[in-house]
């Protein structure tokens, strides 16, 4: 029976320490991971932003966006005013999932399935943190938090998400990887309509 309550007590996390406890916890949908990796940020924060999935580097250093794309967008969040330490900074999916090419791992988007097993724990993280304002960054998140396939170049801008216990704000813009596979003469513009989205989303959750 004490089992059975631990179990229980595990379906319903009380905090955002117990929901990451179990998160930390649980195995990659799709084997290969080094480990889960956590949302990042203070309860309470003002802006949650949320990405794909870890990447490379977040899977060896388990911190969410610390990679090349991660970078970008502390380097974007910081030209719009926007205070990283002061965010909350999550993922749709909490495990890498890769493609071994040599030594290197190759990123592999996440299936629409994929995506709805890790939902659950998504909208129990941003019930606990409680934003003012969510920023979806590019497709999969869209799709995490709204449950639909949105193309971001029609869906981009602010966007109101409303699911079970969670009804937040919105701001959809495009993620930071993608900034980073543009060619070099389309960086420079599609870096600034980035940093003007970020802009408008701080103005927004203020
Ligand atoms: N891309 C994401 O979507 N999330 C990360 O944490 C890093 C890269």
């Amino acid at each position: 029976p004490e089992r059975a309550v631990a179990a229980m007590a595990d379906q319903e996390p009380r905090s955002l320490e117990a929901l990451n406890a179990i998160i930390a916890r649980s195995e990659p949908l799709v084997p290969g991971a080094t480990q889960a990796v956590l949302g990042e940020g203070p309860v309470g924060a003002t802006l949650a932003f949320v990405g794909e999935q870890p990447g490379d580097q977040e899977d060896r250093q388990g911190r969410p966006f610390v990679g090349p794309a991660g970078q970008l967008l502390s380097r974007a969040m910081q030209e719009a005013g926007i205070d990283r330490s002061a965010s909350y900074l999550t993922n749709a999916v909490k495990h890498f999932k890769f493609e071994e090419r040599g030594k290197r791992r190759i990123h592999q988007k996440p299936t629409a399935g994929e995506v709805s097993h890790y939902r659950w724990w998504l909208d129990r993280e941003l019930d606990f943190v409680g934003p003012r304002l969510v920023v979806a960054l590019g497709a999969t998140a869209v799709l995490a938090l709204t449950g639909k396939a949105v193309p971001i170049t029609r869906a981009r801008g602010p966007f109101r998400f409303e699911r079970f216990h969670n009804r937040f704000e919105g701001f959809i813009t495009v993620h930071p990887s993608y900034l980073l596979r543009l060619p070099d003469e389309a960086k420079a513009e599609a870096y600034a309509a980035f940093v003007d989205d970020l802009c408008r989303a701080e103005a927004l959750g203020r």
